[in-house]
C-alpha cells in the first residue's frame, strides 16, 4: 500500500504533485539527493517523493507545530500502539454514531484531555488524529493559549484509524530525520545535492477570508519576506528549491507583492483546488505560485 497523508491539514498539496514534479530538475533523477521540507504539514509532498525518488538518499522533515511533528515520531517508533488506542477510539465512537449528545460528550472530552497535554507522546498522539478525523472540517485552530478550539464535525461514522496506511507511513519514516523548530534550523542538515520544498503558510487573499493559522505564531508579511531571505541564502550555497504560496496577483492585478520579492527567480503560476475552506463557495479553482531558483 502506498502512504499517504494521515491528516487532513489545510494547505495540503496532493492537488499540486504534478506541478511541483514538473518543477524538479532532471538532474534529480538520476543522482542520489537530500530531500528537506521545512514545513511538512501532513506530508503530501513528503509521502509522493520518498515512494517516487528511490536516489534520495536522506530525508529531513521540519514543523513548527510540535503536536504534528509529536505525530510523526508516534508513527515512526510506535505505530502498532498508536493504532491499537485509535482502533478502540473508532470502535466507542462509532457505537454511539446515532447519539448526538453522546458522541458530543465523547468529543469534548477527548479534547479537553488533549488541550491538557499532559498524556505520554502516543497517547497525545492518537487524541490529535481523533480530533482531526472528528472535528469540523479537519482544521486546526488554537486559542492564545494553544488550546485547540474546533467544534465537533457532523460526521456520521468518519474513519478514525486507516491502519494500513499508518503502517505503511511509518515504515516511510523509518529513515526520516524529524524536527520540531524554525524552518530555518533545516539549513545545518543540507549537503551537496540537496532539493527543498518549501510550503509556508499562504499569505491570505484577503483580511477575512483565508485561513493561515496551523500554530500560535502568526506568519504575516515579515515573515514571507524573512522566508524570502531564506531563500537566497539557500540560493547562494548552491541548493535547489521549490516554493509554493498563493497567488496574490490572480487576485488583485495590482498586487505585486510576490512578482516584486521574487523578481529574481522563476515564478510559475499553476492551477489548484483548495481542499479545507469553511465557505464552499470558495473551494473552486485558483492558481497559485510555484517559484524555484
Ligand atoms: C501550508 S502548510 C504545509 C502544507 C503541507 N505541504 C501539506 O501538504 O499538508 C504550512 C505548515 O507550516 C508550518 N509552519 C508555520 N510557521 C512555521 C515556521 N516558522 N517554521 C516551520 N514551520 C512552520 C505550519 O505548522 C504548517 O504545518
Amino acid at each position: 500500500m502506498k502512504a499517504k497523508p494521515f491528516l487532513k491539514w489545510a494547505g495540503g498539496k496532493t492537488q499540486l504533485i504534478e506541478d511541483i514534479k514538473g518543477q524538479i530538475p532532471s538532474t534529480f533523477t538520476s543522482k542520489s539527493f537530500t530531500f528537506i521540507e521545512p514545513f511538512v504539514g501532513s506530508g503530501a509532498v513528503l509521502f509522493w517523493i520518498l515512494q517516487s525518488y528511490p536516489n534520495i538518499k536522506k530525508a529531513i522533515i521540519n514543523d513548527i507545530n510540535t503536536d504534528l511533528t509529536n505525530c510523526y515520531f508516534t508513527i515512526k517508533d510506535n505505530v502498532l500502539d498508536l493504532i491499537e488506542m485509535l482502533e478502540f477510539w473508532e470502535l466507542e465512537y462509532h457505537s454511539i454514531s446515532n447519539d448526538d449528545i453522546k458522541k458530543k460528550e465523547y468529543y469534548y472530552q477527548k479534547r479537553e484531555l488533549f488541550n491538557t497535554r499532559v498524556s505520554q507522546q502516543t497517547i497525545q498522539s492518537a487524541l490529535f488524529i481523533f480530533l482531526n478525523r472528528t472535528c469540523f472540517n479537519g482544521l486546526y485552530r488554537v486559542n492564545r493559549n494553544n488550546e485547540f478550539n474546533v467544534p465537533i464535525g457532523s460526521y456520521k461514522k468518519p474513519q478514525i484509524c486507516n491502519k494500513p496506511n499508518l503502517l505503511a507511513v511509518s515504515k516511510l519514516l523509518k529513515d526520516v530525520i524529524i524536527l520540531n523548530g524554525d524552518y530555518s534550523d533545516t539549513l545545518s542538515y543540507s549537503s551537496e545535492n540537496t532539493l527543498f520544498y518549501l510550503d509556508p503558510p499562504y499569505k491570505p487573499l484577503s483580511n477575512t477570508s483565508s485561513f493561515n493559522s496551523y500554530a500560535k505564531e502568526e506568519f504575516d508579511d515579515s515573515e514571507q519576506i524573512r522566508l524570502k531571505h531564506f531563500c537566497d541564502t539557500l540560493n547562494e550555497n548552491g541548493h535547489q528549491w521549490i516554493l509554493s504560496n498563493s497567488d496574490v496577483k490572480g487576485k488583485d492585478p495590482k498586487d505585486n507583492f510576490f512578482d516584486d520579492l521574487y523578481s529574481e527567480f522563476k515564478i510559475n503560476r499553476v492551477t489548484a483546488r483548495r481542499s479545507i475552506n469553511a465557505n464552499p463557495s470558495k473551494r473552486g479553482k485558483l492558481t497559485e505560485l510555484l517559484i524555484t531558483n
